[in-house]
């Protein structure tokens, strides 16, 4: 039985991706933000804590795990859309989405790399927004959003090189603009239509093909 951890599983997409991998016979280690959110009642799915702007929670989650072989490491915690106008910006929470959505990745690929290495299919898979390409921004705004979202794509890239001679294979993916609360509300794709592809795309994905950035439909996207 494979094992994928998953971050950000209060809600929306990775509360999906937890339901569906547990439904395909995945062992899941579920973190969430607020362990009130835990998923209960399927008995492969462990609730863990795990906010991930916290290296606590990480040392903890850590030594909790040990060696513990991960096939699928799973970022998919996130916050924001908007900080404002130009002139009226909140710089707190520029910095709030930095934490979160840029370095905490970083902190739980650093922290799970060794799990994921002993799994058998030794994955790791970034959700990434459209956003964060600095090619497709055409309308501008959003500054913190897309700063960290085009921060973190740059070190999933440069994770994605560096964890190769282990035989791990990086993707960063774009869910398409889903309906969940991080989709800012009217967002066109269902959050199980979403999964469902990008799990599809994140199963798929080669080693040759390390270090990609695709939409959830595994169309490469510019950066
Ligand atoms: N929906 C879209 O259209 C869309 C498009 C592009 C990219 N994305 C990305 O998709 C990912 C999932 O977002 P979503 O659409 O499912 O929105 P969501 O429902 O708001 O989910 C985001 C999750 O991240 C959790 N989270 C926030 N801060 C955290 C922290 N410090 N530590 C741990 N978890 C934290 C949230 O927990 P709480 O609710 O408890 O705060 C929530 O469960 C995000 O990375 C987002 O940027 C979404």
């Amino acid at each position: 039985m494979p094992t994928v951890l998953i971050t950000g599983c209060d809600t929306g997409l990775g509360r999906e991706f937890a339901s569906q991998y547990a439904r395909d016979g995945w062992a899941v280690i579920a973190t969430h933000r607020d362990l009130a959110n835990a998923i209960c009642g399927t008995p492969s799915i462990r609730n863990h804590a795990l906010d991930v702007t916290d290296p606590d929670q990480f040392a903890a989650l850590k030594r909790e795990l040990g060696d513990e072989p991960v096939d699928l490491l799973l970022s998919n915690a996130g916050v924001g859309l908007d900080t404002g106008r130009l002139g009226s910006l909140d710089f707190d929470y520029v910095r709030r989405m930095y934490e979160v959505n840029t370095i905490g990745p970083l902190r739980l690929v650093e922290t799970f790399a060794d799990n994921v290495a002993a799994g058998i299919q030794r994955r790791v898979a970034v959700i990434t927004s459209r956003m964060g390409s600095i090619g497709l921004n055409l309308s501008g705004g959003h500054y913190g959003y897309r700063a960290s979202k085009a921060g973190l794509n740059a070190m999933a890239r440069s994770l994605a090189i560096d964890l190769f001679g282990r035989g791990i294979t990086m993707l960063l993916i774009h869910p398409g603009w889903v309906d969940t609360a991080g989709g800012g509300g009217g967002g066109a794709l269902p959050v199980d239509v979403s999964v469902a592809s990008m799990r599809g795309v994140i199963g798929r994905l080669g080693n040759h093909e390390t270090g990609q950035f695709l939409s959830y439909d595994g169309t490469p996207l510019q950066w």
